[in-house]
């Protein structure tokens, strides 16, 4: 697959490290910033002299600027995206609405939400189809994003909701991990151990529940002992309301997403 990224950043070259890992895929990249150029091509990127130019033949043009930037790209590189390519945007907040209006022609857009962890190949993206993308357009997306951790479907309406939790989650959980050291330190544990103790924790029982499959509720069943000391550690967790802080940042965050794309994009 001929790729061109257009744009250099954390995003897009946490990308290129994965398509690189995984092979198979010719990437040809554009950013203003020579550093990052460099840093593209050291990692087996064909630096092109500009956007338009490192558009030409590709099969996917994966859009991996700013948000604020995407529309500016696009008045740059529309008359020169090749017949039979796609775009793939990874601009959050950004609808496809915009996107295709902004090229002005019946062109294949799908719009994706990573989140941060694709920096370690372990992130997991929401993609969505515009309307002129069919179910090969996604294929080759989801094969490009599954280069940096899992992909899954869904309809633009629930965009924001994705936003709200895996965009924004990853910040939620270190939030969490950094209460579970302090909870450490507070009842005597070295902060070095209560760090590896919080993180080794928090990803055990991610994997334990992604890998058996089992309902959340009977997984914590099963380590909560009558009279026991987990059932006193959640029972000071429900009289704090974690429950409802946790649903409360989702919403919030949510409704955060909504307000800004309204902001900036009402029109689309
Ligand atoms: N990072 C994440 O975890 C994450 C998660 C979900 C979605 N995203 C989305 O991914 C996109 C990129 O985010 P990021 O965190 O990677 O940002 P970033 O590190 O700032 O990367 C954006 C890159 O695009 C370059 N750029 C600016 N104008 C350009 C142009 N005309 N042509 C080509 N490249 C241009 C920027 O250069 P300058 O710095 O010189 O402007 C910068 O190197 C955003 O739309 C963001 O919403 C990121």
């Amino acid at each position: 697959m001929r790729v061109a990224l257009l744009g250099a950043g954390n995003m897009g070259t946490s990308l290129l490290r994965g398509w690189m890992r995984r092979g198979g895929i010719e990437v040809s990249v554009w950013d203003p910033l020579p550093r990052r150029r460099e840093e593209a091509g050291r990692l087996g990127a064909k630096v092109a002299p500009s956007n338009p130019e490192a558009v030409q033949g590709a099969d996917v043009v994966v859009l991996a600027v700013k948000p604020g930037k995407v529309g500016e790209v696009l008045d740059e590189v529309g008359s020169s995206l090749p017949d039979g390519g796609m775009l793939l945007s990874v601009a959050a907040g950004v609808p496809t609405a915009f996107l295709e209006g902004r090229l002005g022609r019946r062109y294949p857009v799908v719009r994706a939400m990573p989140n941060s962890p694709a920096l370690v190949g372990v992130g997991i993206s929401a993609v969505c189809p515009g309307r002129w993308a069919s179910d090969e357009h996604l294929e080759r997306a989801e094969a490009l994003l599954g280069a940096v951790g899992e992909v899954v479907r869904t309809e633009e309406k629930l965009m924001d909701a994705v936003t709200g939790l895996s965009g924004s989650g990853p910040a939620y959980v270190y939030t969490f991990l950094e209460a579970l050291v302090d909870g450490g330190v507070l009842v005597g544990l070295p902060r070095d151990l209560a760090l590896k103790l919080a993180l080794g924790t928090v990803l055990g029982a991610a994997k334990m529940a992604k890998e058996t499959g089992e309902d959340l509720s009977s997984l914590r069943g099963k380590v909560t002992s009558p009279g026991g000391t987990t059932i006193a550690g959640l029972y000071a967790l429900e009289k704090m309301r974690f429950r409802a802080a946790v649903m409360g940042a989702v919403e919030a965050a949510t409704k955060r997403s909504e307000e800004l794309r309204d902001e900036l994009y009402s029109d689309s």
